[in-house]
């Protein structure tokens, strides 16, 4: 008996120190919950106290026990509720009358504004993206666009070797894509190919050693030089406004035959003269051609079948007449000055 006792005693001690146990912060609570709760808390102990008590009381203790277990259980729950609860407080602790963070935003380039623009255009009547390396071997940059070596053409895009190896050139158009892509694809083909181009040019304000270009390649059955023409007039009207006309003079390029140089109305004056156009009424915007017979058979499409039209566009002149920059140089400058001006046309 006074063993049952003791063990009864203990019981009521665990108790005592449960009420006792002073949860201040999320550690003593932790504390609390192993020596309690958790599962090598010290209330286990006890339950293998049964089998010392008489059978007439082992009832009473099994209550007890449990008692003592729901005792611990239900103190662990309310702390736990309330630290829980004062986090959340913390959380939620958000003044909604304060004026909000401004982020500055960034604006678009100037350069990018216009490709995009140009990109948008031509998508809608069907062509797509290509894209390819700057960095270009002679093949695709000149010989396949019927330039051999020494044709005095070169001469026209004064090239940047990489390497003593002369075979390796920064890219002086984006035809070069355009030969990538025929050599790869079957008719019909319909890109346009974006991207920055580089000349061994003197800087200044109206030339620089690189700059952007969109060129854009149609080949099929039957494209003639009328496609051409309609496609470039679409483009200029989207581009600069409905009142635009285009004419095209004779021009020469080696990969393109016969070769064209795109005027149109000069959309500040309306036709009338005036500086940007140096009072002709007419600024000129891209060079075209039908796709000469001989690059065709070069990149593997049978001339015979197959015709088509080519054309190439200075993205920083275009831009140069939208938005009326004098100077090339700006656009490489990152003066935000300068380019915080831009936005969407
Ligand atoms: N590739 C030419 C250039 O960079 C532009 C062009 C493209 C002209 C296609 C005609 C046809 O000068």
């Amino acid at each position: 008996m006074p063993e049952n006792n003791i063990v009864f005693e203990q019981l009521s001690n665990h108790h005592k120190e449960i009420d006792l146990f002073e949860i201040i912060n999320k550690d003593t609570l932790e504390a609390y919950r192993i020596k309690y709760i958790g599962t090598k808390n010290i209330l286990k102990e006890l339950f293998g106290e049964i089998k010392n008590v008489p059978n007439e009381r082992k009832k009473e203790f099994g209550q007890a026990v449990n008692a003592l277990k729901l005792a611990a259980e239900e103190k662990f729950q309310t702390y736990k509720a309330q630290f829980e609860e004062d986090t959340n407080d913390q959380k939620e602790v958000i003044d909604l009358t304060l004026p909000g963070d401004n982020f500055p935003l960034g604006a678009r380039h100037p350069i990018s504004i216009v490709k995009n623009k140009i990109i948008d255009i031509f998508k809608k009547i069907g062509f797509t993206i290509a894209e390819d390396r700057e960095i270009e071997d002679d093949w695709h940059n000149f010989t396949a666009l019927n330039m051999p070596e020494d044709h005095p053409a070169r001469d026209m895009q004064d090239t940047f070797f990489v390497q003593v190896n002369p075979d390796v050139v920064l890219r002086t158009h984006t035809s070069s894509v355009q030969v990538r892509i025929m050599e790869n694809q079957k008719p019909p083909i319909r890109i346009l190919s974006p991207g920055r181009v580089y000349r061994n040019e003197t800087i200044s304000a109206r030339a620089h050693c690189f700059f952007h270009q969109v060129e854009g390649l149609y080949i099929d059955e039957n494209v003639s030089f009328a496609d051409l023409k309609q496609t470039l007039d679409y483009f200029s009207k989207e581009m600069f406004g409905d009142g635009i006309k285009i004419k095209m003079r004779p021009s020469y390029f080696p990969f393109t035959e016969p070769s064209a140089e795109v005027d149109v109305t000069c959309f500040l004056c309306d036709g009338k003269g005036c500086n940007v156009c140096k009072h002709t009424g007419w600024v000129e915007i891209l060079g075209c051609g039908m796709v000469d017979p001989a690059v065709l058979e070069n990149c593997g499409i049978d001339s015979k079948k197959y015709s088509g039209f080519a054309f190439g566009m200075g993205v920083e002149r275009i831009t140069m007449l939208k938005y009326q920059v004098n100077d090339l140089r700006l656009f490489s400058e990152n003066d935000v000055r300068f380019l915080k001006q831009f936005s969407g046309i």
